[in-house]
Parts: C-alpha cells; structure tokens; sequence
C-alpha cells in the first residue's frame, strides 16, 4: 500500500497541474512585445507538458487506490499554484511560470523524502516529472532578460 504522504502529493500536484494548464493558456493569449511569437510557442509547449504530467499524476493516483480531484472548483481549493494574471508584462509572466515551477519541484522533493519502499512507482513518476521540470527551469532562465 502506498503512503498516505505519497497519495497526497499526486493528488496536490494533479490540482497544481489542473490551474497551471490554464495559466499557461492565459498567458500564451495575452503574452505581447517584440518577442512574442518565442513566448506564445513555449507557453503552448508547456501547457502541452503540463497536461501529460497532469494525467500521469491522475493516474498514478488511480493505480494506488486514490481519487483525483477532477473539477476546478476543487482544484482552486487545493492547488498552492495561483491563477494567472493576464495584465502582467511578459517578463512577470515568465518568472511566475518559474516560481510555480519551482515550487511545485520543491513539494514534490520535500514529499519524497518521507516516502516508504511501497512508493517507488510513485517516486518514479515524481523524478520523471523533477527532471522536466528543471529542464524548463534552466530554459526559461536562459530565456528571460536579466
Ligand atoms: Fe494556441
């Protein structure tokens, strides 16, 4: 049987990943400026990754006999994620992406160290999303100007 802690992580983070599908939508629509079209295409290729990360979380939870939230209510109650904010610049909307990023990273590594033997699919499937994660963090810090 899974940890209750590791149930509890997937199903925080399919609540983080339900809002941030749709702040990545929100700020691929509104993102403006001279860069754009880099932004708009990131922004959808993230929204892209998010919803893959967001089943495999979903599912994982179903493997182990938990239930993911599934409505947005629900979600905004639960998700440490904020809803985007459409009238930020395109610079505050990459950093918020790289906050949230960040702290979804940090909830998962913090969750991981409690877990037991009996959650090592899960933890598998929290490093997988870790890595991409990072990936994108070190992407989009590249990206934005200092
Ligand atoms: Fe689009």
């Amino acid at each position: 049987m899974a940890s209750q802690t590791a149930k509890d992580i997937l199903g925080q983070e399919v609540a983080n990943y339900g809002v941030l599908f749709v702040k990545l939508h929100n700020y691929h629509w509104y993102v403006s400026g001279p860069h754009f079209f880099t932004y708009h295409e990131k922004l959808e290729e993230l929204y892209n990754l998010v919803a893959v990360l967001y089943d495999e979380a979903a599912e994982r939870l179903l493997m182990h006999g938990g239930k993911p939230a599934a409505t947005m209510k629900e979600y905004l109650e639960m998700a440490t994620v904020q809803e985007g904010d459409a009238t930020l610049s395109t610079k505050e909307m990459i950093d918020d992406v790289i906050t949230d990023f960040r702290n979804i990273s940090k909830e998962m590594k913090t969750a991981i160290e409690s877990f037991t033997d009996e959650d090592d699919t899960i933890e598998d499937t929290l490093v997988g999303h870790l890595e991409q994660l990072e990936k994108e963090i070190w992407m989009l810090e590249s990206t934005i100007e200092k």
